[in-house]
């Protein structure tokens, strides 16, 4: 029960429930107002047990206690449809085996058969309407009350882009994102301008933001001499990235794992001895652009070094977006099994779609700690095919509609992610920022 018992923030009351038709004409209003836009939750519906294959295959085999897979015809749909009302409880409780080796290339025992997933099935076996109706709502208060968003698309998302921005519409990008009520904005990457010429800039954007109040700043400093230059600008929080898969290390930093938390080693020590708080990230948790599936051991390795050598928080980073929650509750459990889940936050990059149900499982989970891209900007320019990071505007949608708090202005960050996609002549990545704009745009015109 390791999702329900480390829970950080305590629950919340339910969400708002409304029509498709009412959100539409309340979210004009509301935009300008109201924290909550409301999408609401009309109605929870079993998930299928998770599938572990293909691409993003962790190894796992299925336990005798597992639920029979249900068959599917040759378009891939199931047979059963779903109904998970008139299933039959067939999944009994089984002890949880959440021994995990932190080494690299093991694969976690038991890590996949999650205990939440034991849970959504008691909680579905009833034919009760109002025990369903409870067990939905349970799913619902079992979700942090307040999530903390950070940040990405100014470093992220711009160290992606083909064309170098340039530093003032950086540094007024950030200053639109403070001003939206994010407490905490990566500005930037003091990495070799060779590697990322787009970041080339980074002592001019930071000398620039390090006074802005209300915001935390860090920026990505790959080893010392890194960290002395965001030092010399002004920084005054940095984050480490390690990679849980070699191939990626070796083209991202060019450097095994070893050698990287080495690296960072030294780079938490000196960061130590000026007070410097740390984030760490763990790159390739669910799958390498070079290497393929990663097992959760790997993460689990790289997460537990990170913390153990002092990072304040790690967030766990599907670079190149492969994830679905099937392979993401084996990895997050993997990682919760060794570093506190309240010192975990989850990074998604959104290549295949899959990032709001992987934030939503992560959160059931007991994460309350997302990073996200203003606009989708993003991806990483050592992992060919990925694509942004999910919309910061799409999260805080999701959350809304949740009830779960962010001290995020929806509209604010909407403005800074127009602001950042005129600049770049490009649609928004944002789904909700692109409806809601439509909205507004009609609203305005009655
Ligand atoms: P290297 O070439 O192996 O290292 O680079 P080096 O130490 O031999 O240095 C080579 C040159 O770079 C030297 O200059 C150094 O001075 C210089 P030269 O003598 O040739 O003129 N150099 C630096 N310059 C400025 N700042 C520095 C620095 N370090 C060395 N800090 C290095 C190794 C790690 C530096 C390089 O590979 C690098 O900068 N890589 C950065 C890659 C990167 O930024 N990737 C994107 C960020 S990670 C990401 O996006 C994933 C994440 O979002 C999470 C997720 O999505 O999963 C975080
Ligand atoms: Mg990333």
């Amino acid at each position: 029960m390791l999702a329900a018992s480390t829970r950080v923030c305590s629950r919340l009351a339910s969400p708002h429930a409304s029509s498709p038709a009412a959100a539409a004409a309340a979210a004009a209003a509301a935009l300008a107002s109201s924290p909550v836009l409301g999408s609401g939750m009309s109605g929870l519906e079993r998930q299928p047990a998770p599938t572990v294959a293909g691409f993003g295959d962790t190894g796992r085999s299925r336990g005798a206690d597992d639920p029979p897979p249900r068959s599917c015809n040759s378009s891939g749909e199931s047979r059963e449809g779903y109904q998970w009302n008139i299933l039959p409880y067939q999944r009994q409780p089984m002890p949880h085996q959440r021994k995990v080796t932190a080494g690299l290339n093991h694969h976690v025992s038991g890590a996949s058969c999650s205990s939440l997933y034991q849970q959504s099935y008691r909680y579905f076996s009833s034919s009760s309407d109002q025990e369903r109706i409870q067990a939905g709502n349970k799913l619902i208060l079992d979700l942090p009350r307040c999530v903390k968003i950070v940040e990405v698309g100014p470093r992220d998302g711009l160290q992606n882009e083909k064309d170098t921005v340039p530093t003032p519409v950086k540094v007024e990008l950030i200053r639109r994102l403070a001003a939206s009520g994010l407490s905490v904005v990566e500005a930037t990457s003091f990495v070799s301008p060779k590697w990322v010429p787009q970041l080339a800039d980074a002592k001019d954007v930071m000398e620039a933001v390090r006074n802005v109040e209300g915001v935390r700043l860090p920026v990505l400093t790959p080893n010392i001499k890194g960290f002395e230059a965001a030092i010399a600008a002004g920084a005054k929080e940095i984050a480490v990235f390690a990679s849980a898969s070699e191939g990626f290390s070796k083209s991202n930093i060019n450097c095994t794992i070893k050698e990287s938390l080495a690296r960072y080693n030294d780079v938490a020590l000196a960061a130590k001895e000026k007070e410097i708080p740390v984030r760490g990230y763990v790159s390739c948790v669910v799958g390498c652009p070079v290497d393929g599936p990663v097992p959760p051991s790997n993460v689990a390795y790289v997460a537990k070094e990170l913390y153990d050598m002092g990072c304040y928080e790690v967030s766990l980073g599907d670079t190149i977006g492969v994830g679905t929650p099937g392979t993401v509750v084996p990895m997050l459990e993997a990682a919760m099994s060794v570093v506190p889940v309240e010192k975990l936050a989850v990074h998604f990059h959104d290549t295949y779609g899959q990032s709001l149900s992987n934030i939503l499982i992560s959160l059931q989970m007991g994460i309350s700690v997302v990073d996200s891209s203003v606009a989708g900007l993003g991806g990483c320019p050592y992992a060919k095919g990925a694509s942004g990071n999910v919309a910061t505007e799409d999260v805080v949608y999701m959350l809304n509609g949740l009830g779960i708090r962010t001290g995020v202005d929806l509209g604010k960050v909407m403005a800074a992610g127009e602001f950042i996609c005129k600049h770049l002549g490009r649609q928004s990545g944002s789904k909700a920022a692109t409806a809601l704009s439509k909205v507004t745009a009609k609203a305005s015109k009655l």
